[in-house]
Protein backbone atom coordinates (compact mmCIF):
# COMPACT_ATOMS: atom_id res chain seq x y z
CA UNK A 1 0.00 0.00 0.00
CA UNK A 2 2.83 2.32 0.95
CA UNK A 3 4.93 1.47 -2.27
CA UNK A 4 4.83 4.44 -4.54
CA UNK A 5 4.01 3.73 -8.07
CA UNK A 6 6.31 4.90 -11.07
CA UNK A 7 5.93 5.41 -14.27
CA UNK A 8 6.36 7.42 -17.26
CA UNK A 9 4.93 9.28 -20.25
CA UNK A 10 5.95 11.73 -22.81
CA UNK A 11 3.73 14.11 -21.14
CA UNK A 12 6.05 14.00 -18.50
CA UNK A 13 8.50 16.07 -20.49
CA UNK A 14 6.19 19.07 -20.24
CA UNK A 15 6.54 19.50 -16.33
CA UNK A 16 9.37 16.93 -14.97
CA UNK A 17 8.28 15.04 -12.25
CA UNK A 18 9.87 12.40 -9.97
CA UNK A 19 7.67 9.80 -11.89
CA UNK A 20 6.56 8.76 -8.02
CA UNK A 21 3.51 9.19 -6.24
CA UNK A 22 2.96 8.91 -2.72
CA UNK A 23 1.07 5.69 -1.45
CA UNK A 24 -2.96 6.06 -1.67
CA UNK A 25 -3.03 6.34 2.26
CA UNK A 26 -0.44 8.56 2.42
CA UNK A 27 -2.56 11.18 -0.05
CA UNK A 28 -5.61 10.66 1.43
CA UNK A 29 -4.02 11.16 4.79
CA UNK A 30 -2.40 13.94 3.84
CA UNK A 31 -5.44 15.99 2.65
CA UNK A 32 -7.46 14.57 5.36
CA UNK A 33 -5.33 16.18 8.03
CA UNK A 34 -4.68 19.65 5.95
CA UNK A 35 -8.77 20.12 5.57
CA UNK A 36 -8.65 19.19 9.79
CA UNK A 37 -6.22 22.02 10.06
CA UNK A 38 -7.85 24.76 7.94
CA UNK A 39 -10.65 24.21 9.81
CA UNK A 40 -9.30 23.70 13.33
CA UNK A 41 -7.48 26.78 13.11
CA UNK A 42 -10.09 29.50 12.62
CA UNK A 43 -12.31 27.82 14.87
CA UNK A 44 -10.04 28.07 17.65
CA UNK A 45 -9.88 32.04 16.73
CA UNK A 46 -13.32 32.13 16.74
CA UNK A 47 -14.00 30.47 19.79
CA UNK A 48 -11.05 32.42 21.59
CA UNK A 49 -12.77 35.44 20.94
CA UNK A 50 -16.48 34.76 22.12
CA UNK A 51 -17.83 36.24 24.97
CA UNK A 52 -17.16 33.59 28.07
CA UNK A 53 -21.26 33.72 28.76
CA UNK A 54 -22.04 33.19 25.15
CA UNK A 55 -24.07 29.66 25.41
CA UNK A 56 -22.64 27.71 22.54
CA UNK A 57 -18.79 28.55 23.58
CA UNK A 58 -18.50 24.93 25.23
CA UNK A 59 -19.69 23.39 21.88
CA UNK A 60 -17.53 25.47 19.55
CA UNK A 61 -14.49 24.41 22.21
CA UNK A 62 -15.36 20.92 22.54
CA UNK A 63 -15.57 21.05 18.16
CA UNK A 64 -12.29 22.25 18.18
CA UNK A 65 -11.28 19.92 20.52
CA UNK A 66 -12.63 16.83 18.85
CA UNK A 67 -11.54 18.11 15.07
CA UNK A 68 -7.56 18.31 16.92
CA UNK A 69 -7.81 14.93 18.76
CA UNK A 70 -8.83 13.50 15.39
CA UNK A 71 -5.57 14.91 13.99
CA UNK A 72 -4.14 13.49 16.19
CA UNK A 73 -5.42 9.68 15.31
CA UNK A 74 -5.11 10.48 11.62
CA UNK A 75 -1.18 11.46 12.57
CA UNK A 76 -0.53 8.34 14.19
CA UNK A 77 -1.74 5.95 11.72
CA UNK A 78 0.01 7.84 9.35
CA UNK A 79 3.59 8.26 10.90
CA UNK A 80 3.25 4.46 11.17
CA UNK A 81 2.29 3.56 7.57
CA UNK A 82 4.74 6.29 6.39
CA UNK A 83 7.37 4.09 8.15
CA UNK A 84 6.61 0.71 7.58
CA UNK A 85 6.74 1.44 3.52
CA UNK A 86 8.92 3.49 1.38
CA UNK A 87 7.92 7.60 0.48
CA UNK A 88 9.39 9.30 -2.69
CA UNK A 89 12.41 10.49 -2.74
CA UNK A 90 12.49 13.76 -3.63
CA UNK A 91 13.81 14.92 -7.26
CA UNK A 92 17.23 15.51 -8.42
CA UNK A 93 16.66 18.43 -10.21
CA UNK A 94 15.84 20.08 -6.68
CA UNK A 95 18.85 21.06 -5.07
CA UNK A 96 20.72 19.65 -2.21
CA UNK A 97 20.10 22.30 0.20
CA UNK A 98 16.51 22.47 -0.62
CA UNK A 99 15.98 19.02 0.00
CA UNK A 100 17.43 19.61 3.06
CA UNK A 101 15.07 22.07 4.26
CA UNK A 102 12.32 20.03 2.75
CA UNK A 103 13.42 17.37 5.02
CA UNK A 104 13.51 19.42 8.18
CA UNK A 105 10.45 20.98 7.52
CA UNK A 106 7.94 18.18 6.67
CA UNK A 107 9.79 16.80 10.23
CA UNK A 108 8.58 19.79 12.11
CA UNK A 109 5.23 19.84 10.25
CA UNK A 110 4.88 16.10 12.08
CA UNK A 111 6.24 17.32 15.30
CA UNK A 112 3.39 19.85 15.43
CA UNK A 113 0.73 17.41 14.19
CA UNK A 114 1.86 15.47 17.47
CA UNK A 115 2.56 18.58 20.37
CA UNK A 116 -0.22 20.68 19.01
CA UNK A 117 -2.96 17.93 20.18
CA UNK A 118 -1.04 16.66 22.96
CA UNK A 119 -0.14 20.36 24.59
CA UNK A 120 -3.87 20.93 23.85
CA UNK A 121 -4.61 17.99 26.00
CA UNK A 122 -2.65 18.35 28.28
CA UNK A 123 -4.44 21.56 28.86
CA UNK A 124 -8.06 20.40 29.05
CA UNK A 125 -7.48 17.21 31.27
CA UNK A 126 -4.97 19.43 33.35
CA UNK A 127 -8.11 21.92 33.92
CA UNK A 128 -10.05 18.81 34.56
CA UNK A 129 -12.53 19.68 31.24
CA UNK A 130 -13.25 15.96 29.75
CA UNK A 131 -13.98 16.34 25.47
CA UNK A 132 -16.53 14.54 24.32
CA UNK A 133 -15.69 13.36 21.23
CA UNK A 134 -17.83 14.53 18.35
CA UNK A 135 -20.44 14.36 20.98
CA UNK A 136 -20.27 10.55 20.76
CA UNK A 137 -17.67 9.12 23.63
CA UNK A 138 -16.04 10.73 26.40
CA UNK A 139 -12.22 11.02 25.45
CA UNK A 140 -10.35 9.23 28.55
CA UNK A 141 -8.01 10.96 30.86
CA UNK A 142 -4.50 9.88 31.04
CA UNK A 143 -2.95 12.96 32.95
CA UNK A 144 -3.65 13.66 35.99
CA UNK A 145 -5.89 17.00 37.21
CA UNK A 146 -3.64 19.79 38.13
CA UNK A 147 -3.52 23.53 37.56
CA UNK A 148 0.17 23.93 36.63
CA UNK A 149 0.05 20.88 34.04
CA UNK A 150 -2.69 22.62 32.36
CA UNK A 151 -0.85 26.19 32.65
CA UNK A 152 2.10 24.40 30.74
CA UNK A 153 0.17 22.91 28.31
CA UNK A 154 -1.75 25.95 27.47
CA UNK A 155 1.26 27.81 26.80
CA UNK A 156 2.83 25.44 25.15
CA UNK A 157 -0.12 25.36 22.88
CA UNK A 158 -0.32 29.08 22.49
CA UNK A 159 3.09 29.33 21.53
CA UNK A 160 3.49 26.62 19.25
CA UNK A 161 0.29 28.15 17.68
CA UNK A 162 2.60 30.58 16.01
CA UNK A 163 5.32 27.79 14.80
CA UNK A 164 2.24 26.25 12.90
CA UNK A 165 1.27 29.48 10.81
CA UNK A 166 5.06 29.83 10.43
CA UNK A 167 5.46 25.97 8.92
CA UNK A 168 2.49 26.09 7.27
CA UNK A 169 2.59 29.08 5.32
CA UNK A 170 6.29 28.03 4.45
CA UNK A 171 5.15 24.74 3.10
CA UNK A 172 2.99 26.22 1.23
CA UNK A 173 4.82 28.68 -0.29
CA UNK A 174 7.56 26.10 -0.86
CA UNK A 175 5.00 23.97 -2.86
CA UNK A 176 4.34 27.12 -5.46
CA UNK A 177 7.61 27.68 -5.86
CA UNK A 178 8.68 24.37 -6.87
CA UNK A 179 5.35 24.13 -8.96
CA UNK A 180 5.59 27.38 -10.75
CA UNK A 181 9.14 28.46 -10.76
CA UNK A 182 10.76 25.24 -10.90
CA UNK A 183 7.79 23.39 -12.43
CA UNK A 184 8.31 20.60 -10.89
CA UNK A 185 5.27 19.00 -10.36
CA UNK A 186 5.39 17.87 -6.38
CA UNK A 187 1.84 18.34 -6.02
CA UNK A 188 1.28 15.71 -8.43
CA UNK A 189 3.31 13.09 -6.11
CA UNK A 190 0.65 14.20 -3.50
CA UNK A 191 -2.32 14.03 -5.63
CA UNK A 192 -1.28 10.70 -7.38
CA UNK A 193 -1.29 13.11 -10.43
CA UNK A 194 2.78 12.32 -11.32
CA UNK A 195 2.25 8.38 -11.08
CA UNK A 196 -0.39 8.46 -13.88
CA UNK A 197 1.82 10.09 -16.56
C1 LIG B 1 -3.52 20.02 15.52
C2 LIG B 1 -4.42 20.26 16.45
C3 LIG B 1 -4.68 21.62 17.04
C4 LIG B 1 -4.38 22.87 16.58
C5 LIG B 1 -3.66 23.25 15.27
C6 LIG B 1 -4.86 23.82 17.55
C7 LIG B 1 -4.75 25.19 17.44
C8 LIG B 1 -5.18 26.10 18.38
C9 LIG B 1 -5.02 27.52 18.28
C10 LIG B 1 -4.37 28.25 17.10
C11 LIG B 1 -5.55 28.08 19.39
C12 LIG B 1 -5.63 29.58 19.70
C13 LIG B 1 -4.38 30.01 20.41
C14 LIG B 1 -4.48 29.83 21.88
O1 LIG B 1 -5.26 30.58 22.49
O2 LIG B 1 -3.83 28.93 22.45
C15 LIG B 1 -6.08 27.02 20.21
C16 LIG B 1 -6.70 27.16 21.42
C17 LIG B 1 -7.13 26.13 22.22
N1 LIG B 1 -7.03 24.79 21.95
FE1 LIG B 1 -6.24 23.96 20.28
N2 LIG B 1 -5.43 23.14 18.60
C18 LIG B 1 -5.35 21.81 18.33
C19 LIG B 1 -5.80 20.77 19.11
C20 LIG B 1 -6.40 20.91 20.35
C21 LIG B 1 -6.83 19.81 21.19
C22 LIG B 1 -6.75 18.34 20.83
C23 LIG B 1 -7.33 20.37 22.33
C24 LIG B 1 -7.91 19.69 23.55
C25 LIG B 1 -8.15 18.43 23.70
C26 LIG B 1 -7.22 21.82 22.21
C27 LIG B 1 -7.62 22.73 23.15
C28 LIG B 1 -7.55 24.08 23.02
C29 LIG B 1 -8.04 25.03 24.03
C30 LIG B 1 -8.68 24.66 25.35
C31 LIG B 1 -7.77 26.30 23.52
C32 LIG B 1 -8.13 27.65 24.17
C33 LIG B 1 -6.94 28.40 24.62
C34 LIG B 1 -6.42 27.92 25.93
O3 LIG B 1 -7.19 27.72 26.84
O4 LIG B 1 -5.17 27.76 26.03
N3 LIG B 1 -6.64 22.11 20.98
N4 LIG B 1 -5.82 25.82 19.56
C1 LIG C 1 -2.93 23.81 0.50
C2 LIG C 1 -2.24 23.16 1.41
C3 LIG C 1 -1.18 22.13 1.17
C4 LIG C 1 -0.55 21.74 0.01
C5 LIG C 1 -0.76 22.28 -1.39
C6 LIG C 1 0.38 20.69 0.35
C7 LIG C 1 1.18 20.01 -0.55
C8 LIG C 1 2.09 19.05 -0.23
C9 LIG C 1 2.91 18.33 -1.17
C10 LIG C 1 2.89 18.54 -2.69
C11 LIG C 1 3.69 17.47 -0.50
C12 LIG C 1 4.70 16.47 -1.09
C13 LIG C 1 6.08 17.01 -1.05
C14 LIG C 1 6.98 16.01 -1.74
O1 LIG C 1 6.77 15.77 -2.91
O2 LIG C 1 7.88 15.45 -1.10
C15 LIG C 1 3.38 17.63 0.91
C16 LIG C 1 3.99 16.92 1.92
C17 LIG C 1 3.70 17.10 3.25
N1 LIG C 1 2.74 17.94 3.77
FE1 LIG C 1 1.54 19.18 2.75
N2 LIG C 1 0.33 20.48 1.71
C18 LIG C 1 -0.60 21.34 2.24
C19 LIG C 1 -0.96 21.44 3.55
C20 LIG C 1 -0.36 20.77 4.58
C21 LIG C 1 -0.67 20.93 5.98
C22 LIG C 1 -1.75 21.88 6.52
C23 LIG C 1 0.15 20.11 6.67
C24 LIG C 1 0.24 19.87 8.15
C25 LIG C 1 0.17 20.79 9.05
C26 LIG C 1 0.99 19.41 5.71
C27 LIG C 1 1.97 18.49 6.04
C28 LIG C 1 2.78 17.83 5.15
C29 LIG C 1 3.82 16.90 5.53
C30 LIG C 1 4.19 16.48 6.94
C31 LIG C 1 4.40 16.44 4.34
C32 LIG C 1 5.54 15.42 4.20
C33 LIG C 1 4.94 14.09 3.82
C34 LIG C 1 5.95 12.97 4.00
O3 LIG C 1 6.96 12.95 3.31
O4 LIG C 1 5.67 12.09 4.82
N3 LIG C 1 0.65 19.83 4.45
N4 LIG C 1 2.40 18.58 1.03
Amino acid sequence: MSRPSQTSSPASAAMPSSHLTYSLTLRVLHWLTALCMFVVIPLAWYMTNLDRHDPLRNNWFNLHKSIGLTILLLTLIRVVTRLSGTAPTLPASIPAAEQTLAHIGHGLLYVILFAMPISGYINSYGGGHAVNWFWLFQVPAVVPQDKALSHLGSRVHYLLAYVTYALIAGHVLAVIYHQLIQRIDLLGRMTGRAGKH
